[in-house]
């Protein structure tokens, strides 16, 4: 349950939130043609699911027991045998993993952008700097990630086919709430409003 079905939906929570913040976005999403055959056809929509697991990663945390001793750049080890908590959250917001156009400016981390998965934007960066799914030759990442993200790109598609998703005004601001997976303090609450008969 936890693993095919909380993350998804902490996922696709914090990917709508994110469209409501940024209306820019979710209008181009909602222009995308949708074509059964060929998920892959919503380049935006997948750009802006990746952009929001790296913001809101739903699994924020994984642990690895050492199988040989590691040596770290600064010349410190740890030995083999030692279990390791890597923190998923902690690596897509560190400005040094390229994901700024800007390094320096670390606060440009904290920004939605979509555009940073673009495939001219991330030609430079490393494989290891986004891993919501885990990674990793012969290790335990996740199985169901390309399921996952078909099941998200319909979820999302047929919802913004349909509705336009709006802010809770009456509703403080969510505190992201780490647990086993990403939650918001409170529940994460939206509105949606019927798009009209004929904008679509
Ligand atoms: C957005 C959705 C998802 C995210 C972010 C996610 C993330 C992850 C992560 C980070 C791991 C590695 C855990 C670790 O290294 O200790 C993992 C493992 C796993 N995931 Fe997912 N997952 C998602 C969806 C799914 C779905 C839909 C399924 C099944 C249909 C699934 C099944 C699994 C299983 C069975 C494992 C354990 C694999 C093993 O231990 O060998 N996940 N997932």
């Amino acid at each position: 349950m936890f693993e095919g079905e909380d993350t998804t939906a902490s996922a696709l929570s914090w990917i709508l939130y994110n469209l409501v913040r940024h209306p820019e976005y979710q209008e181009r999403c909602q222009q995308e043609e949708i074509e059964w055959d060929d998920l892959a056809q919503l380049p935006f929509l997948t750009m802006c699911i990746k952009e929001s697991m790296r913001l809101h990663p739903p699994v924020t945390v994984i642990s690895r027991c050492c199988a040989q001793d590691i040596s770290l750049p600064d010349g410190r080890a740890i030995p083999k045998g030692v279990t390791c908590i890597i923190s998923i959250f902690g690596i897509h917001h560190n400005p040094l993993c390229e994901f700024t156009y800007a390094p320096w400016f670390s606060v440009f981390c904290q920004v939605y952008d979509p555009f940073r998965s673009d495939l001219e934007n991330i030609k430079d960066r490393s494989p290891l700097a986004f891993i919501p799914f885990s990674t990793g030759p012969k290790v335990r990442n996740c199985i169901g990630q390309t399921f996952a993200m078909s099941e998200m790109k319909v979820a999302l598609a047929f919802t913004l086919l349909r509705f336009r998703v709006l802010p809770d005004d009456k509703e403080p601001e969510p505190r992201r709430k780490p647990e086993l997976i990403l939650r918001a303090e409170g529940g994460l609450w939206l509105r949606v409003e019927p798009l009209s008969v004929g904008t679509k």
